[in-house]
This record gives C-alpha cells, structure tokens and sequence, in this order.
C-alpha cells in the first residue's frame, strides 16, 4: 500500500489510541485496525467495484476502503451526517491521495442514499446502531447476489443490534456469520 496512506492510516491509529486513554466519547472513534484490514481484504478479494459506507467518521475505514478500491478498480461512496467529520475525512482522503476513488454524501444516510442508484457490491455500516436495519434495507435492491454487508460493533454493543443479527441471520436471502474481530464485525452475503 502506498506510504501516503500508510502515514494517515497511522496518523488516525494515534489519535484514536489517544482518545481512547483519555475516555473520550466524540472523538474518531475509527474501527479498529484489524477489522480495518478484514475489510480491506474482504473487499479486494471479492473485486468490489460499488463500495458503498454508512459513518464516514474522519476517514479511518474509508481509507482502508478507497485503498482496496484503488487496486480492484472500484469507488467508495461513504455517508456522513455530521458535516465537521466529513471535512476531516475529506482533508484524510486528499492527504492519502485517495481523492478519485471517494465520494462524501454528507448528511443523514437513511435519505443521501435513498437518492443513489446502480449496484452496490460492498456496503459498510458504522453508524447509528438502532438504525442498522434501514441502512441495509435503503441499499438492498442494490445488492446482488454475492454482494457483501458487514456491520461493526456486533460484539461490544451486542444488545444494541441484537433485532439487526436477527434479521439478517434469519433472512431468506442472507447468509451471515458474526466474527470475533475488534468490536465484532457481522459478515453477511446476498445468496438470492
Ligand atoms: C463510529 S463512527 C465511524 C468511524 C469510521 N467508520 C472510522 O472507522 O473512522 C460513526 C459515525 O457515523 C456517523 N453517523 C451516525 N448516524 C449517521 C447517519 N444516519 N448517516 C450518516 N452518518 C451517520 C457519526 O456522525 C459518526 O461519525
């Protein structure tokens, strides 16, 4: 990977570590690097070319997402609803060089991504808990058969998404798998 976004990668690590020691509750709050990395491969491995990321925060998981994007070809469209965060991720993304493969729709993604159509291969939630369902479903007629869904914090906030598991481990055209990695990321696949 490129040593530009290698450095801001880095530069989020830090700060978020940062944070974290000091208890701080809005600050990056960034997925953690090793499920970062899931992703990345994840979405390599499957040749996503639609990327599309609920909860752009400063840009950690975009970041890893863009640089997947970059080698299969592909674009991340990532939502954020807080416009001061998608700046900083904006500054992130310019700073890795990873402006041509991200667009930033900022605002609420229960609406910016009612407006977006074409396929979505690789959708990524890290927002809202209590809205995870509906960040799913405002994409699903998008998805086809193999794309991916993967949800963040299915560990460490298990109660919080518990209706999200359900629904996605008992839908007829979903397959799902719930991994131990950072906060817990739920790994779900469109079989029909
Ligand atoms: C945990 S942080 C995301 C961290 C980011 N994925 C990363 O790894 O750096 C969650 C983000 O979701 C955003 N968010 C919450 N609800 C949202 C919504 N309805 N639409 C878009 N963004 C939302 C918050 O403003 C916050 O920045």
């Amino acid at each position: 990977m490129d040593q530009a976004i290698l450095d801001v990668m880095a530069k989020i690590e830090m700060r978020n570590e940062r944070e974290k020691l000091r208890g701080l509750s809005d600050g990056a709050d960034a997925l953690d690097p090793a499920a970062a990395k899931l992703l990345y491969i994840l979405a390599i491995g499957s040749k996503a070319k639609h990327i599309v990321e609920v909860g752009a925060g400063v840009g950690y998981s975009t970041l890893w997402l863009a640089a997947a994007a970059k080698a299969s070809g592909g674009r991340v469209t990532t939502c954020e609803i807080n416009s001061a965060m998608a700046a900083e991720a904006r500054r992130n993304i310019e700073e890795a060089e990873l402006t041509d493969y991200v667009e930033i729709l900022v605002g609420d993604a229960r609406q910016t991504l009612r407006g977006q159509d074409g396929p979505v291969d690789f959708h990524f939630i890290d927002a809202t808990f209590g809205h995870y369902e509906t960040f799913l479903d405002v994409v699903y007629k998008r998805l086809a058969v193999g794309s991916l869904v993967i949800v963040d914090n299915v560990v460490e906030n298990a109660f919080e998404v518990d209706d999200y598991i359900t629904y996605v481990q008992n839908h007829p055209n979903l397959d799902s798998q719930t991994v131990s990695i950072g906060d817990g990321l739920e790994i779900t696949v469109r079989i029909a």
